[in-house]
Order: structure tokens, then sequence, then C-alpha cells
């Protein structure tokens, strides 16, 4: 038996597909006059096939509406939390709604038997371990032990709320406790879909990461439109579609996502010189791009943020291993490398104990930079000299090698290992 608790877009897909599912679920809103209307089953919103649903789990008994929200609560086993989350003035979130139907939980919940609270609302990293489990333990209640807590994020599409809710490509479960992390991948067995075990701040982190990059995504496309104004003839829609040609689009999974992919940098030929000569183009015509401005300034950051890494964890004197020359793995390019200002900052900063080791970029990147370093003759001779690994460069060489790569600390910016 679940409780659902706001009967939102998400509150109610939630429930009324869990009751596809054919579990017992109660909705529960504070809102009287939603559930008044959603118990002539009546949705308040444009969502296609939910009104259907909500009459035909009504009629089934599958899902009731409840304004006793003591006994739904007594009765289920998973207290899924699905209220708004709205933004305060400044900006930042709001939790009032959550903790409220938190504290709910908590006046009606009985240590007798074990049930689950699972945030399915959209919630800042760090809510859940930071906030919201203190504040239950605070109350008394042992987490895992009295009560469950887990981090539940959902990504349907408004306009397709229950085909996304009822095939969605991956389930998240971030549970702060083991009892509940298998309560809910019991829940989702039946929706056949990955399930990803993560901690509480990863779930809610993986939400944000999908919603920042759309908004980012959404953002270059703006900005485009508006420096290909500025330009002008140019055919922004055309210009679009042959962007959309591209093949790395599709396929399952895209080749666009390793572009989606943390690292120390983009290098090589190609980004940095074009990224920085349309933006300085714009400059000089008093056009800031700014978030191609911003690009520009994160690939320096990155690799400041590695060479504070290394700063931090070792003194100039140590023996630094960086693995990995050229701009990517499987060329020996070295033009913009992320390598070569990381090296440049460290020498900089004192640290001349470089020893380098590339597959492929070693001559290259030599004859390129002349910088005061060693060259190892193998990756072996490179780990067994170093106090500290840095890898740069995603090669399958290092991955391949990872257990002679862990002899060391390895600070791993590809993150591959
Ligand atoms: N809308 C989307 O497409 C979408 C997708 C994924 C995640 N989310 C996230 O899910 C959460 C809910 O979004 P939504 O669009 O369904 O919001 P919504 O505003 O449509 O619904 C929230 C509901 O919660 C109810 N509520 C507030 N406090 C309550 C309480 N203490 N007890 C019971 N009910 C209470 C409200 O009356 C309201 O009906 C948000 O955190 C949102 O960011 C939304």
């Amino acid at each position: 038996v679940i409780t659902v608790m706001g009967l939102g877009f998400v509150g109610l897909t939630t429930g009324l597909g869990f009751a596809e599912h054919g579990h017992k679920v109660f909705g529960y809103d504070i809102d009287s006059r939603l559930m008044a209307r959603l118990e002539n089953g009546e949705i308040p919103f444009y969502e296609p096939e939910l009104g259907i649903k909500l009459k035909q789990h009504l009629a089934s008994g599958n899902f009731r509406l409840v304004d006793n929200l003591a006994a739904a609560i007594t009765a289920s086993r998973y207290i899924f939390i699905c209220v708004g989350t709205p933004n305060r003035k400044g900006g930042g979130i709001n939790l009032d709604f959550v903790v409220q139907a938190v504290d709910a939980v908590i006046k009606n919940h009985s240590a007798q038997s074990f049930r689950t609270i699972v945030i399915k609302s959209t919630v800042v990293p760090g809510t859940v371990r930071d906030f919201i489990r203190p504040h239950i333990e605070q109350q008394g209640l042992r987490i895992g032990k009295d009560i469950g807590l887990a981090v539940n994020p959902e990504f349907l599409r408004e306009g397709s709320a229950w085909h996304d809710f009822l095939y969605p490509d991956r389930i998240v479960i971030g549970a702060e406790d083991r009892h509940s992390e298998s309560m809910l991948c019991e829940l989702y067995r039946s929706f056949n879909v990955p399930v990803y075990k993560v901690s509480s701040t990863t779930a809610e982190y993986i939400k944000y990461l999908s919603n920042t990059l759309l908004a980012t995504l959404i953002s270059f496309a703006n900005e485009q439109s508006l420096l290909a104004k500025h330009i002008g003839d140019i055919d922004i829609k055309t210009a679009f579609s042959v962007l959309h040609r591209d093949k790395r689009w599709s396929g399952s999974p895209a080749k666009m996502a390793s572009y989606v992919y943390p690292g120390c940098g983009f290098g090589g030929y190609c980004l940095p010189k074009d990224t920085q000569a349309l933006v300085e183009q714009l400059r000089l015509q008093n056009h800031n791009p700014v978030l191609l401005s911003s690009v520009l300034a994160v690939n320096k950051a990155i690799k400041e943020a590695v060479v504070a890494d290394v700063v931090n964890i070792v003194s100039p004197t140590a023996t630094i291993g960086i693995l990995g020359l050229a701009f990517k793995p499987n060329t020996d390019d070295v033009r913009e490398t992320p390598a070569k200002d990381i090296i440049g900052m460290l020498l900089a900063k004192g640290y001349i104990n470089l020893i380098a080791y590339d597959p492929l970029a070693m001559p290259a990147f030599k004859a390129a930079y002349g910088l005061p370093i060693k060259y190892a003759d193998s990756l072996e001779t490179c780990v067994i000299s170093s106090d500290l690994l840095v890898l740069v460069t995603a090669w399958d060489l290092f991955i391949d090698n990872k257990e002679l790569l862990k002899q060391k600390p390895v600070l791993d910016y590809r993150f591959v290992l």
C-alpha cells in the first residue's frame, strides 16, 4: 500500500501509475478544492490519458482519495512526497511544503511498523542528508530502524506524464537506509527498467544535472540565435536544422553524450580556437555572448582546479606522474591540450619533478612545448616513479591498467577508473 502526498502533475501521475501496476494507492492533497475535483474524475490541468486513468482507478478501488491522512499512513509501507518545491523570493528553494508533509507523516507514524518516506519532489542536492534526515532524527526516529528515507527523483515531462512515468528511461533510488533501498527496488521491479542505486545526494543531483543541462542547451540555442541575428544574413532555422543532422545526436547512447562528460577541459585544434575567435569577433562589435564567454572561462577554471587539487595533496618536492598528453585519446595532437596548461601551471608553482607518459603523443608534446619535464619510457615506469598520478587523457591503456595505476594515489580527472 502506498500513500502519495501532493496530487499535482507528479503526485497524481505517480499515484495512478502505481495503481496501474496493481498497488493500492491512497492519494492526499492539502488543497480540498483539488481533492473535490479529482473525486469527480476531473483533472485541473491538461495531461492526456490521466483523466481516463483517474476514473478507471477510482472505480477499481486501486486509487482512493483520502482526507484521513492518519489512516492512510498507518496502512502504507511507502509514502511518496510529491508536493511542490517553489522558489523563495531570492531564488532559493522553498522546502516548507516538503517539511510539512514529512511532519505529517511522522505525526501519524508508529515505529511498530516500518514505512519509508520517499521524496519524489525535486530538492537541491544535500537536502535529505543535511536537512530532512536530521529533522526526522531530531524527533527521536532512527532512520533505517524506525522509519525509512529515500530520494526518488521524477523525470516525467508535462504533456506526456503518463507515458513517461510508466515507461521511464531509468529509475534512480537514493536511499538513506538499506531497507528503503530494497523496498523501492521491489516496488519498481515490475517496471522492467534500469534501476540506479545511489546516495540520496547523488539522486538529488542527477535531477538537477538533467534539468540544468536542458536549461543550458536552450540558453545556448537562444544565445546563438541572438548572435546570428547580430551578425546578420544568417538563416537561423536552416542552420539549426543542419546542426541537428549531426549523426552524433542519434544512436543509443548518442555519441553527443561523450561531450557531456566531465574531464579537464577541451583542447585540440578546433574547439578552443573557434570558440575564442567567435567570442572575440562579437566582442569587437560590442556584442557579448555571455554563455560562450563563460564556456571559455570554465575551460580555464577546470585546469586551475586540477592544479589546486594537486597543490592541496602534495608538496612541490613530490614527483607527479602526468598520465596523458594528447588532448583526447587515439591521437597525438597536442595543440591546446589541457596537459600543457596543467603542466605549465604546476611548474610555475614550483612542482619541478614531473614525469609524463602518453602512448602516442610524447614526441609531439616534447617538440611542441620543450617543457622541463621527464618522459617515462613505459606506463609502469611512470607509475613507479610517481608519488601522485594525475590522469589527464582517457587512454584505454590507462583504463586497462587500473590495478597498476591504483598502486599510487590517482587524481582521475576523466572519471574512467
Ligand atoms: N511538473 C513536472 O513536470 C515535474 C517533473 C518532475 C519533477 N517535478 C517536481 O515534483 C514536485 C511536484 O511538482 P508538480 O508539478 O506536481 O507540482 P504541483 O504544484 O502541480 O503539485 C503540488 C501539490 O502538492 C500539494 N501540497 C502542498 N503541500 C502539501 C502537503 N503538505 N500535503 C499534501 N499535499 C501538499 C499542493 O496542494 C499541490 O497540489 C516539484 O518538486 C517539482 O519540481 C515536477
